[in-house]
């Protein structure tokens, strides 16, 4: 794993990564993150991982990652919009980090409601927003990412549905470069959403979006909607068209339809 010299000689920035902390093995960079913000930890804190035992996902699954192959990191924010911008945070980071993935494989990155990142129709990267309010207002959010970046192999569930920046471009990408460019990237995005201007992130996620306008399934722990995706709701749920009505969604996975 890189050292904190290292990476800081390579950031440019003002706010995140000022304070960064690199654990050869966590449970989860989420659940520390989250100690160091309840604890007052400054907003553009990052915790960085080399393994995790206990990785979280969305809709509480777990995230595998092979030992330092990938880049594990939570950034505490703590932004002054308000709660109804919260849902609309994980997608500063889907297009701050897709920009860099796009510059250093030269591939076209494709944004998945609600978070993820695909290459080649692969999962490469996932995002998980934890959010912490007190009366209606946000106290701080933590944005944990996992980006698949040098993993060779994917097993099990993952064998078709993951991939890395290797796989697809077939060499090794230095760890430390990857991560200062996403912390730049991330930044400036940021920057933009906090002045209010979540116009160009929603318009640069849309670019890279391919399910609006299909036919498309949405499966929650105990459900299961067929619809068409219609558009993003200003609150950063999918507007899904069904048989009945229209309805709003805030969690699940989407499957585009094989027969539109
Ligand atoms: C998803 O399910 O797509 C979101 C996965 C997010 C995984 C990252 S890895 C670093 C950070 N720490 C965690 O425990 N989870 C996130």
């Amino acid at each position: 794993m890189f050292t904190e010299e290292e990476v800081k000689s390579g950031l440019t920035m003002q706010v995140f990564g000022h304070t960064l902390s690199i654990f050869d093995s966590l449970d989860s960079t989420n659940a520390c993150a989250k100690t160091l913000a309840n604890k007052g930890a400054d907003e553009g804190t990052v915790v960085i991982a080399d393994h995790q035992t206990a990785g979280r996902g969305r809709l509480g699954r777990t995230w595998q990652a092979e030992s330092g192959s990938s880049l594990l990191f939570s950034v505490i924010l703590r932004p002054t919009f308000t709660m109804d911008k919260i849902g609309l945070l994980p997608f500063f980071a889907a297009v701050g980090i897709a920009n860099v993935v796009e510059n250093i494989t030269g591939l076209q990155c494709e944004c998945k409601w609600p978070n993820d990142i695909l290459l080649q129709g692969k999962k490469c990267c996932g995002v998980l927003l934890e959010s912490t309010s007190q009366q209606h207002t946000l106290d701080y959010a933590i944005m944990g990412i996992g980006l698949n970046v040098n993993q060779k192999i994917f097993t099990g569930d993952l064998a078709d549905k993951a991939t890395s920046l290797c796989c697809e471009i077939g060499r090794e990408f230095d760890r430390r470069d990857v991560f200062c460019q996403i912390m730049s990237s991330l930044e400036s995005y940021y920057t933009q959403v906090c002045k209010g201007d979540f116009d160009t992130v929603l318009m640069e996620w849309k670019a890279r979006a391919t399910i609006f306008g299909k036919r498309i399934t949405l499966r929650q722990a105990a459900d299961s909607i067929d619809g068409i995706a219609v558009a993003l709701s200003v609150d950063g749920g999918l507007v899904v068209e069904t048989e009945s009505c229209q309805r709003v969604f805030y969690a699940g996975d989407v499957t585009i339809a094989q027969r539109q």
